[in-house]
């Protein structure tokens, strides 16, 4: 076709138009730093979306760190920088990268302690042979009709659990107690104790001493060969708390999709929520339920229900949750009872008459156990929680010299049963015991002449 004398004018002034048009299509849309207050980088950037990762990079010194976009207002992206934002300057472009965070996932991280990056903490080599692949973190649920049901028994070690609140394969529970009552002392022992084939344990805003003591216990006992530890201690960045969540459970859902039976223990929720509160805040969201942005009872459900049987494998989870007091007031234990399928309290009454693990048996339920446990058990289990229940009714009078045998059967039944059923709730730490075993010592706890 003949062009036009401008035409020819014109294409010889700007010979490559279409190629730099081209260029630019081709290139990320950089965007610029506009503001930083505190933490938070305001930036202004074409096209990104809530999750994506984009580098922050000096253009002159060409140092770039790494952030996640957690907010989007009058066409600017709110992003979190994942690592010290110190040096960079007013000049700093933005990149996107058209990604989530994602993790590498694969046996090579057995017996591993990892960050929310997925880099070693335990001073083991940087290179994971084995880590095959990479997982974005931030992964739907699977659908509710890909899921198996929930058939099986899944062993946690403990004797009351495992005999009274028996846990399924891909049920998901709650450990609630106040501080000091024993949390991450049971998780550190269920995770030794328990019959699933992975263990993948997230530390959230633990302190540093206690990473090393979990860690340490496990070796000793020789479980850490299947387990991985994801930490992100109390002085690293919210944004790192928050996703060393999110990453343990994506490396579970990698066990999980192997067709492993996985037990995730995620201690705990709410260091998790606060980390939540603290980006919400700095990003400008209005504080809800007692501060906390309403951003938390989205990502709570969206969190939890990544756990549960998938179509082959399970993730069992357990969620540990600080409460104070009896717990009534917390939001967050109250939106965790409600997604759970079951939940443990911990009571200090118990933990301060030495009673260890400091479990309120009949103020926990699991709400799984009677569709796993074969008729005998869950009449036993029953037989028992009756007897604690009287017990606890007449324990007063007991005390104060008042009771009187021969008026009712159960609590007299009851009297005479329970230094055998403190016994069998009563656990040494570091001791673990098997469903059946448990199942036969409360047989004989029953069958003993009152
Ligand atoms: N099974 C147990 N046997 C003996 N002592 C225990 C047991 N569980 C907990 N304790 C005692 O309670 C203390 C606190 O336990 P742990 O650190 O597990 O509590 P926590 O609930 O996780 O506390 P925090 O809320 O501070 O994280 C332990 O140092 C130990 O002295
Ligand atoms: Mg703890």
């Amino acid at each position: 076709m003949k062009q036009s004398p401008v035409e020819q004018k014109l294409s010889r002034l700007v010979p490559d138009l279409n190629q730099r048009l081209r260029q630019d299509v081709a290139r990320p849309k950089r965007g610029r730093v506009r503001r930083v207050v505190g933490v938070v980088v305001h930036a202004t950037v074409d096209e990104v979306r809530l999750g994506e990762i984009c580098n922050l990079v000096d253009p002159k010194t060409g140092r770039s760190v790494r952030a996640e976009v957690v907010g989007l207002e009058n066409e600017q992206a709110i992003l979190l920088p994942l690592a010290d934002l110190t040096g960079l300057s007013s000049l700093t472009e933005v990149v996107p990268t058209g990604a989530a965070l994602q993790v590498g996932v694969g046996p090579g991280l057995l017996g591993r302690v990892i960050d929310a990056f997925g880099k070693p903490l335990d001073g083991g080599p940087e290179e994971m042979p084995g880590v095959e692949r990479n997982y974005s973190v931030h992964a739907d649920p699977p659908s509710p009709f890909a899921r198996a049901l929930v058939s099986d028994p899944m062993q946690l070690g403990i004797r009351a659990l495992d005999g009274l609140l028996t846990c399924a394969r891909g049920q998901r529970v709650g450990v609630l107690g106040e501080p000091g009552v024993g949390k991450s002392l049971l998780l550190s022992d269920i995770v030794r104790g328990t019959d699933a084939d992975v263990a993948v344990v997230a530390l959230v805003g633990e302190r540093g001493r206690e990473v090393r003591e979990f860690v340490e216990r496990q070796r000793a006992a020789g479980g850490m060969a299947r387990t991985v530890v994801i930490a992100a201690t109390s002085d690293r960045p919210a944004i790192e708390r928050l996703n060393a969540a999110y990453v343990a459970t994506t490396i579970a859902e990698y066990f999980r999709d192997q067709g492993k039976h996985v037990l995730l223990a995620l201690d705990n929720v709410t260091r998790f929520a606060r980390a939540q509160r603290e980006i919400g805040l700095a990003s400008g969201e209005p504080p809800t339920r007692r501060g906390f942005p309403s951003s938390l009872f989205a990502a709570l459900p969206r969190l939890l229900e990544r756990s549960g049987p998938g179509e082959k494998g399970t993730i069992t989870g357990l969620y540990s949750v600080l409460i104070e007091g009896d717990g009534t007031l917390d939001p967050v234990a109250e939106e965790l009872q409600a997604l759970l399928d079951g939940h443990v309290f911990l009571s200090s009454e118990l933990a301060q008459r030495n009673h260890f693990p400091a479990i309120d048996v009949l103020r926990s339920r699991s709400r799984l156990m009677d569709t796993v446990v074969p008729a005998q058990h869950r009449a036993d289990a029953g037989r028992i929680r009756e007897l604690l229940a009287r017990y606890a009714e007449v324990e007063l009078l007991l005390r104060v010299g008042e009771y009187e045998k021969g008026h009712d059967a159960v609590a007299d039944e009851a009297v005479a049963r329970i230094d055998r059923i403190n016994d069998f709730l009563r656990q040494e730490t570091a001791s673990h015991e098997t469903i059946s075993a448990a199942q036969k010592r409360m047989r004989e706890i029953l069958d003993e002449k009152a």
